[in-house]
């Protein structure tokens, strides 16, 4: 399939246009409402990245680097596929890495999953980034006694390495949880388990498509509206990204790298603060109700599953 992209590229003479489009990012933001997710989380921005194949002859770092110094979000998420060759040294992916990362900080980290191209001994040189990765296990975001969980599986796709029973060991039935995963493949299992937003990359939206970015591939066992951009099954909300990087050729065409910012808008009532007690009420009493407003509304910091 390589081979016959690149043959196609230069009998239309579109080779030039491809190499420069796998570098023209696209960068959007996209309201998220989700029932089940409290007020108190409303406009968590949440940065979306996948598939970003380092190491490849593309020089990705710096043009990525530059892009996302606009972006601020408070949480990042990458959904697999560091690598662009499945085999050998991770030490040119590694710098890339932390290149990119280096320009984000966001408050509650980057947190991220495995893809098929990637390897389990990648796993201490993409944390030694500030990078977490989420091997069927979950952490979650608290705001004033409220979690929102993400849940990370390993690659559904190529390995099927995936456990997302596992993975939600621990995440309280009624509690708000996003998924991340490789592909989209797990649609069915996030509704039986009640996924709220499942994110997601791997089809790179086809990489190289016809005008109109109708993608004559996809590699995913999905039916196609789940491959690429927004969806929704059975009250999961998805996303597919197209992706940051390219596989396989360092070309895309009719089909951008994209970066998605996902501002989530909560819709449920926030939960009513627990009443102080009455050594509090007597000791510690806010001296007006701005300082108790002030109070109730700081955030909390980011905090782990226990024993995960
Ligand atoms: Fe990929």
């Amino acid at each position: 399939m390589v081979r016959s992209a690149s043959l196609l590229l230069s009998a239309t003479g579109l080779t030039r246009l491809a190499a420069r489009s796998a570098l023209a990012f696209e960068v959007s933001e996209r309201e998220t409402p989700l029932r089940r997710l409290s007020r108190t989380f409303s406009d968590l921005r949440v940065l979306h990245l996948s598939d970003l194949h380092l190491g490849s002859r593309l020089d990705l770092a710096g043009p990525l680097r530059q892009v996302l110094e606009e972006v601020t979000c408070d949480v990042a998420v990458i959904t697999g596929d560091f690598r662009f060759r499945e085999r050998g040294s991770f030490d040119r992916a590694r710098t890339e890495l932390d290149a990119i990362v280096k320009g984000l900080d966001p408050p509650y980290g980057i947190h991220a999953v495995l893809g098929n191209h990637d390897r389990a001994a990648d796993m201490t040189d993409i944390e030694s980034c500030g990078v977490r990765i989420l091997m069927n296990e979950s952490t979650f975001i608290e705001r004033q006694g409220e979690r929102l969980w993400l849940v990370g599986v390993d690659d559904p796709h190529l390995y099927r390495l995936d456990d997302l029973p596992r993975a939600l060991e621990g995440v309280p039935a009624d509690d708000p949880r996003i998924l991340l995963a490789h592909s989209p493949e797990l649609y069915q299992e996030a509704a039986q388990a009640q996924i709220d937003l499942y994110l997601c990359g791997h089809t790179h939206g086809g990489q190289i498509c016809l005008p109109g970015g109708l993608a004559p591939f996809v590699q995913a066992r999905c039916p196609r509206r789940y491959a690429r951009g927004a969806w929704c099954h059975d009250g999961v909300e998805g996303y597919t990204s197209r992706g940051v990087g390219a596989s396989g050729i360092g070309a895309r065409l009719f089909c951008p790298p994209e970066i998605v910012v996902h501002r989530l808008v909560g819709t449920k009532e926030p939960r009513v603060p627990d009443r102080p007690s009455p050594e509090r009420r007597e000791g510690t009493a806010p001296a007006s109700r701005t300082e108790k407003l002030t109070a109730v509304s700081e955030s909390e910091p980011l905090a782990t599953a226990p024993g995960k």
